[in-house]
């Protein structure tokens, strides 16, 4: 069945003050592109290409200037605010008109993934429940943490835990069924007054309908929720980036390369570019063919 996908890119971007002062934290640069095209690409490398973008009423129209309806990459964007950051899965109530029914994969804006994306369309395959990822990290703490059984099967999710009960974090980038709406309506607020994503991924999980797929090492997720993660997430996008001659996560170029758009809709594009190293890149990619 067809899923539409929803980018939450709102939040208080408090942790990363003053550098979120004037500009969201999904509109910071990650090395050479703002932070959200990475999540974008990534539901777009998935074949997806309906997507609502959820962000707060200050950032939303700086957001939209950006992206605009997403002709120029051959998607449909629209937008929807969320008055207060009150939690992930309140994206499902803001975004239930726009779903109109189909199931979702919702993505965190601040969420980088880079390697094969193999596991993300198997997931998007899914009709019935739920489906997310596990990925070992040093400091789970930080994150919702997945505990596995002796056969690898999940019993346990957890948000924070102060004593992790495995290393397995969960990203942020989950699939859903057409019901997860009407799932999201029955959470209730957790003791920080959110409407937490691992509640819902909960209900999923009692009802016996939670696949958890563990990404492997060669996969990487980046984290960019403090200076100094962010700081390596863009020096790790340069290196790849320097290496290939390639650019990660540039959203024409995913576009013409998926089929989403034709040469001549990129030659528009570029023609209304500024002249520098974004466009000299998307001229060679659009030569190339
Ligand atoms: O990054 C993965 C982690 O994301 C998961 O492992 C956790 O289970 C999940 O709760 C979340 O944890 P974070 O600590 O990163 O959540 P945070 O509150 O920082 O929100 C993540 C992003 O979502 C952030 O960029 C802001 C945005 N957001 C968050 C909330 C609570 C919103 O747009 N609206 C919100 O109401």
């Amino acid at each position: 069945m067809n899923k539409k996908a929803i980018l939450l890119a709102g939040g208080a971007g408090s942790r990363l003050f003053p550098l979120t002062k004037i500009v969201c934290k999904q509109l910071l640069p990650v090395y050479d592109k703002p932070m959200i095209c990475y999540p974008l690409a990534t539901l777009m490398l998935g074949g997806l290409r309906e997507i609502l973008i959820v962000s707060t009423p200050k950032d939303l129209p700086m957001l939209r200037d950006y992206l605009g309806d997403g002709s120029q990459f051959g998607i449909e964007i629209e937008y929807a605010e969320q008055a207060k950051p009150e939690g992930i899965a309140q994206a499902f109530l803001i975004g239930a008109k726009f779903l109109d029914g189909s199931g979702a994969a919702l993505i965190l804006g601040d969420n980088i993934f880079y390697g094969k994306l193999d596991f993300f369309r198997d997931a998007l395959k899914i009709d019935n429940g739920a489906c997310i990822f596990g990925y070992q990290v040093r400091d789970p703490q930080r994150y919702g943490v997945v505990e596995f059984d002796a056969k690898g099967k999940a019993i346990s999710l957890e948000e924070k835990p102060a004593k992790p009960k495995s290393q397995f974090a969960v990203p942020g980038l989950y699939v859903y069924d057409e019901e997860v709406v009407d799932l999201a309506r029955k959470l209730k607020p957790s003791a920080r007054g959110e409407l937490e994503i691992t509640d819902l991924n909960l209900l999923y999980l009692k009802r016996g309908d939670l696949n958890v797929k563990l990404l492997g090492r060669g996969m990487a997720w980046l984290d960019t929720g403090t200076q100094t993660s962010l700081l390596e997430a863009g020096n790790y996008i340069a290196t790849i980036e320097h290496r290939q001659g390639l650019k990660v996560a540039c959203l024409e170029e995913v576009a013409f390369r998926a089929g989403f758009i034709d040469s001549a809709q990129l030659e528009k594009t570029i023609a209304g570019l500024p002249k520098g190293e974004y466009r000299d890149y998307l001229r060679l990619v659009c030569d190339e063919g």
